[in-house]
């Protein structure tokens, strides 16, 4: 059974004290959210002391960073490394669009940092998601063309994916986060957003031999309001929150929200 997740991006928002705050808030709230995981993704020079100050922390809220570097040290200015995050934080997001958009990141630099992930045991969350709404309504077929063909996000998925084994892609989630709905307000439907993680989910499986326990999940402009329809998809197996990981109350909602969606509380 696929266990669900519930991811907070918090970028480059808040500062020390903040963060801490923010963190101890959501794991008080995590003690009685059950039957889901929880991961909190603050700015990479945070994770360390929240790691210190959630020392009893719940046993499913885990820490992660927002990305890494794909080799294990060099003379590489301002990046971190998976060996550096080892140890503190379980999680990588990759291949965020941010990085794409402001840092140029290529799928092949997100290759290589999925493969050092996973060579050094860190889970990783891949992003993914499309610049322009696709019309599955219109021509479903047309638009699944679109999604193999350069510059589609299968296709995209497939680079990024490249040279990974099954075996390897146990611990990796991906996150299909559409570019338009991200931190825009204009959140893709449950129905897009489902039948969307289900062709990734097919996808994986077909063609590149990837078992179905791949967790896929949803991010872009996920609330407490509109997570319900999210978690209502059987495809969608998780979120990943951007602005709303920001509040502690709202963001144990969306948690909450999933938990018993899931588990059919
Ligand atoms: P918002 O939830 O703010 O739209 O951000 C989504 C996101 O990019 C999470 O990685």
């Amino acid at each position: 059974m696929i266990h669900p997740i519930v991811v907070g991006n918090w970028k480059m928002h808040n500062n020390y004290a903040g963060s801490v705050l923010l963190a101890k808030e959501v794991a008080r709230y995590s003690e009685k959210i059950k039957h889901i995981d929880i991961v909190l993704a603050p700015p990479s020079i945070f994770v360390y002391p929240i790691y210190e100050s959630l020392r009893a922390r719940p046993s499913n809220l885990y820490l992660g960073v927002q990305n890494m570097m794909w080799e294990n040290e060099g003379a590489y200015t301002g990046e971190i490394s998976s060996i550096m995050v080892r140890g503190i934080a379980e999680y990588v997001i990759l291949g965020h669009s941010e990085r794409a958009k402001f840092f140029g990141e290529t799928n092949e630099q997100v290759n290589k940092k999925i493969k050092n992930c996973l060579k050094n045991h860190l889970n990783c969350i891949v992003c993914i998601g499309e610049y322009d709404k696709y019309d599955l309504e219109d021509d479903y077929e047309r638009e699944l063309t679109r999604m193999k063909s350069d510059k589609g996000i299968l296709s995209g998925l497939k680079e990024r994916l490249t040279g990974l084994s099954a075996e390897d892609l146990e611990n990796v989630s991906i996150a299909y986060e559409p570019v338009w709905a991200i931190g825009t307000g204009n959140n893709a439907s449950g129905m897009y957003a489902g039948a969307i993680a289900s062709i990734i989910k097919e996808f994986l499986h077909k063609e590149l031999g990837i078992s179905s326990s791949c967790r896929v999940l949803y991010g872009g402009s996920v609330d407490d309001k509109n997570a319900r329809e999210f978690a209502a998809q059987t495809s969608i197996d998780g979120l990943l929150v951007g602005g709303e990981s920001l509040n502690a109350l709202r963001f144990a909602k969306i948690c909450k929200i999933v938990s018993e969606v899931k588990s059919g509380r």
